[in-house]
């Protein structure tokens, strides 16, 4: 914004997400108190300073009554954001339903729930509809605070019919569209029945980014195979209109990081937990207990690297963080007895009468317990099947400035494209990998650690939230400057 000098200009950017940077609670009548909210598009967000941003989004309650509507509205606008408000029965059919348990599967090639295939299938059409209606609800609160010349920038997988809805009501507004999950092999993304009125919509929008080039190219593929419109390197063109596609790797606010751990709060928990785990090496996960982040797997991997190692058995404990996440949807129940399960079954195997292997805890941290965890692990653990970047493993860098511990990742985590060269990339589904990945990790040279943590570091601390907000909008606003010379000649 400060290289555009749109500040200047007083350009406004509209963000439009699903959920809004704060979770509301009702504390009386016309009281609410707001808590900030979890998740990858949070942290992001919230590291881009310098910027004249609303936040338009579904604050996560429903608040039937309009006492509570206006009071919770006002409240919203201290912070810069406006609500919109979900019914009980369109979150059920639009968030649980179509968002969380067609496209989040399908985006992260889990396919559709094994169980409920036939259900899935039969239910479908009225989870579309609803879908598409709570797109519309999120356009209608935009047309409301829209003034021209707003940027208006959607983010992720539950809005994908946004820039139709807001184009159909005025073709000049400035959209983009930002995916936060992969977008998967056109293969995989050819099995949705919505498949061509999604991608239709998507492409109204003036600019759509991903994280990595690899989904920008499933994505062109996909209009292509699908739709039979012609990719470029810029992007998607149909019938002279093109529409740009472009990855932007997202990054995080690592100042903050920096600075927490200067905090005495920060340096008492770091001492503590130090003085808690003395003589054993720290090995941390911290995920949204999602099928997607392969908490059982890496558990598994953990179990093999214990049986095959005994002399580590009581010189290691692994801290996992399971953020709780969309517990009303059967497959997220279903994820959470398992993981039970499965370390009550390790650590009765493993334990002894003064430790456990593994300290696993159903609850997110607050932001200074968060940072002193990251600051005295050895080994961080991420995992996931399959992740649009993951942010974690950019904080859990962020934080190793003195230890410079070691970082385990997935090579299906779209960060793996940009910290591959410091990490140990493993295969999640390969568990003996896994294993070996723990032992490498835990007995590396100082001068390994060293060499790879320079590799990342520098990564992560320039990379920011900020860039990745001002290359998109710098972006958005330049491709509509292009499209409107091109109309006029
Ligand atoms: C992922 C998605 C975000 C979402 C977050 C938390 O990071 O990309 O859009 O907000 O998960 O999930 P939830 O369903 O609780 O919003």
């Amino acid at each position: 914004f400060r290289r555009l000098g749109l500040r200047g200009m007083k350009q406004r950017l509209l963000v439009v997400a699903n959920r809004l940077p704060v979770s509301a609670n009702r504390r009386g009548e016309d009281q609410w108190s707001l808590e900030i909210s979890a998740g990858g598009l949070v942290s992001a967000l919230l590291g881009v300073k310098d910027v004249d941003a609303k936040w338009i989004g579904w604050a996560g309650v429903n608040v039937p009554d309009e006492v509570g509507q206006r009071a919770l509205t006002r409240t919203l606008a201290e912070k810069r954001c406006i609500p919109v408000f979900l019914d009980e029965e369109i979150v059920h059919q639009y968030y649980n339903g179509y968002c969380n348990n067609i496209l989040w599967p399908l985006f992260h090639y889990l396919g559709l729930p094994q169980e409920d295939r036939l259900a899935t299938t039969r239910n479908f059409e009225s989870q579309f509809n609803a879908y598409k209606r709570a797109n519309q609800m999120f356009a209608d609160v935009v047309y409301q605070n829209y003034q021209e010349g707003d940027v208006i920038w959607c983010h992720d997988y539950h809005l994908m019919f946004m820039p139709k809805c807001l184009k159909d009501h005025d073709i000049n507004m400035k959209v983009g569209w930002f995916l936060h999950t992969p977008f998967p092999s056109s293969e995989i993304y050819r099995t949705l029945p919505s498949r061509s009125e999604l991608l239709r919509s998507v492409l109204c929008a003036d600019l759509v980014g991903f994280h990595t080039y690899d989904y920008a190219r499933h994505f062109v593929s996909a209009c292509t195979r699908i739709l039979g419109l012609e990719g470029t390197h810029e992007g998607v063109e149909d019938q002279g209109r093109l529409t740009r596609v472009a990855a932007f790797p997202i990054g995080i606010d690592s100042e903050r990081f920096k600075r927490a751990l200067e905090l005495t709060a920060v340096k008492r928990h770091i001492n503590e937990l130090t003085h808690r785990f003395a003589g054993r090496k720290v090995m941390l996960g911290v995920d949204r207990l999602d099928m997607i982040k392969g908490i059982p797997q890496k558990i598994l991997a953990f179990e093999k690297f214990l049986e095959e190692n005994p002399d580590w058995n009581d010189k290691v404990v692994l801290l996992q963080i399971a953020v709780p996440t969309r517990t009303d949807v059967p497959e997220y129940q279903k994820l959470t007895s398992q993981v039970h399960e499965i370390v009550g079954r390790i650590n009765g195997r493993f334990g002894t009468l003064t430790a456990v292997p593994i300290h696993h805890l159903d609850r997110s941290l607050d932001f200074h317990a968060l940072c002193a965890l990251y600051a005295v692990t050895d080994v961080a653990l991420v995992t996931s099947l399959r992740d649009g970047m993951n942010l974690v493993s950019y904080e859990y860098v962020a934080c190793q400035g003195s230890r410079k511990g070691v970082l385990i990742l997935s090579e299906f985590a779209g960060a793996a494209q940009s910290l591959g060269a410091g990490a140990i990339l493993v295969n999640p589904w390969n568990i003996t990998e896994v294993a070996d990945s723990i032992r490498h990790a835990l007995t590396m040279s100082s001068d390994e650690r060293e060499k790879r943590h320079r590799h990342n570091y520098p990564h992560v601390t320039t990379h920011t939230a900020q860039d990745w907000a001002e290359t998109f909008v710098c972006e958005l606003n330049e491709t509509v400057a292009e499209a409107q010379l091109r109309t006029r000649h």
